[in-house]
């Protein structure tokens, strides 16, 4: 049986010849400025479910923390649609740089991908059941409302795991084999400190934006909330944001180590190192807010949204080296791969053209003959297909076949005109024993070359 040998060693898939529609720099800048307005959503909209629930339920002690919880929960659902809307960008773009890797992912992780989109309409039906049942699902409904508010927040929260095992898998082709399905896929080492990082810098970040948020001019502090200050809500979100931040820095490392290598650069490492400067300086200039006197509290709200945007720059910067580094190599791998294969391809239309055949299994044992059926496409006695003839191979090898076997297991690089001879390890020693006699049987000049007329079937 000939099996082409493309099909022989997975997991490379083929390159698609086709071209961007932009250079690749471009993508790359949009990817990496797209994905941050996403994940900036994104964020914020797990953040607040998480912090809502939270509220919702200190609110059973003290009714306050209730007015809090929903006035937070107000701002889920558009941060949701703004996470939405805004995640087509990246996703048309990765698609696009990085096809091959994407769809293996998306592939592998199955069925655990495609839920995705059964349990963001779960979660949108309940988010918004949640934010207009407030008033209604009062007294003893109250903790149905709550129970709620955590299956909405647990459904925001299991969407960007998903996507993170996904994105997360594509770096990794040399452990593709291993995976089958999603769970299998959250084997492959840093999903999990990956997901902590994410769930931190969500509530760091949502803890920002509501200091912010319910210090704004036009917010209605006194009739929505009258048993809280401005300056108290502020202090109170900035020190979450300064934990979560700080939960985030001191996590950091074990993110790191659990990176593999293969993407660790010196450039990776400049990026990270300068990352974990600017997060010391934030944490600074935070604990400066959370410590002065109420009417000096927000003067650096400003700034320290600022230095937070460089720095989420930085970091989306430095994933995207990574991300280049580690599929660098299996990247080469792919478009040598798909060389070869139109190499082949192109090998047997001119062996149709020719009206040579195709070549077909033998029933008995392997032969020479039979086996040089995988050499022809591209190598002929006299003719130069795609490939040397056999009569230069009889020059070089005539009395070397075991040179022809280590060759043929192992092909070099030796003439620049022809796209690289593909490797038929496969085919095992004794057979390429066998077709290495025939080809030099064949190749020979004296007028030996009756045994290719056995293939001009
Ligand atoms: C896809 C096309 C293709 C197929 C199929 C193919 N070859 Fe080749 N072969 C090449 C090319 C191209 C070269 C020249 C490579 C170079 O010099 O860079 C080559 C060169 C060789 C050489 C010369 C090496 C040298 O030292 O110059 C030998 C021997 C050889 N092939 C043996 C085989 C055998 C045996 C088979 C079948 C088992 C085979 N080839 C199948 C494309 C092919």
């Amino acid at each position: 049986m000939n099996i082409p040998y493309i099909l022989l060693t997975p997991p490379v898939p083929r390159d698609l010849a086709l071209e961007l529609p932009l250079d690749p720099f471009s993508l790359e800048i949009l990817l990496v400025g797209l994905f941050l307005l996403h994940i900036l959503f994104v964020n914020l909209m797990v953040g607040g479910a998480i912090l809502t629930v939270f509220f919702e339920l200190l609110g059973r002690l003290s009714a306050r923390y209730d007015r809090l919880a929903r006035e937070i929960g107000k701002t889920i659902t558009v941060n949701k649609s703004l996470a939405v809307v805004l995640g087509v960008g990246p996703l048309l773009c990765i698609s696009l740089l990085y096809t091959a890797w994407f769809y293996a992912a998306n592939g592998l992780t199955g069925n655990g991908w495609i839920l995705i989109v059964p349990l963001v309409i779960l979660a949108f039906l309940f988010s918004y059941a949640h934010k207009y049942t407030w008033e209604r699902w009062t007294g003893r409904a109250k903790q149905h409302h709550i129970v709620l508010g955590a299956a909405s927040a647990i459904l925001f929260m299991s969407i960007p795991f998903i996507f993170l095992a996904n994105i997360n898998l594509m770096l990794f082709p040399d452990r593709w084999t291993e995976v089958s399905g999603f769970f299998s896929s959250l084997q492959i080492g840093n999903v999990f400190p990956r997901y902590f990082h994410f769930l931190t810098a969500s509530i760091a970040i949502t803890g920002l934006f509501l200091s912010g948020w319910f210090s704004r001019k036009n917010f209605p502090m006194e009739r929505v909330m009258p048993t809280f200050t401005r300056p108290e809500v502020r202090r109170m979100f900035y020190k979450l944001a300064f934990w979560a931040t700080v939960a985030q820095v001191a996590f950091g490392p074990l993110l790191f180590v659990t990176l593999p290598s293969v993407g660790i650069t010196f450039e990776l490492l400049a990026v990270i190192l300068t990352g974990v400067a600017l997060a010391a300086i934030i944490l600074a200039m935070m604990w400066k807010e959370v410590t002065s006197a109420d009417h000096r509290i927000g003067r650096l709200y400003w700034p320290i949204v600022a230095a937070f945007t460089v720095l989420v720059v930085f970091m989306a910067t430095g994933r995207h080296v990574y991300r280049e580094a580690s599929i660098d190599d299996h990247r080469q791998l792919v478009v040598d791969r798909t060389d070869k294969f139109q190499a082949v391809e192109l090998a047997t239309l001119m062996r149709i053209e020719a009206g040579l055949g195709v070549g077909q299994a033998t029933a008995t044992g392997p032969t020479g003959e039979s086996v040089f059926k995988n050499c022809a496409a591209c190598h002929a006695v006299d003719k130069v297909l795609a490939a040397p003839s056999l009569r230069e191979v009889y020059s070089i090898y005539a009395d070397n076949p075991s040179g022809i076997v280590d060759w043929a297991k192992d092909p070099g690089v030796k003439r620049p005109e022809f796209a690289p001879m593909p490797s038929f390890a496969h085919l095992g020693d004794e057979q390429l024993e066998l077709v290495a006699e025939y080809m030099l049987e064949v190749g020979a000049p004296e007028g030996q070359d009756s045994g290719s007329d056995g293939e001009s079937m």
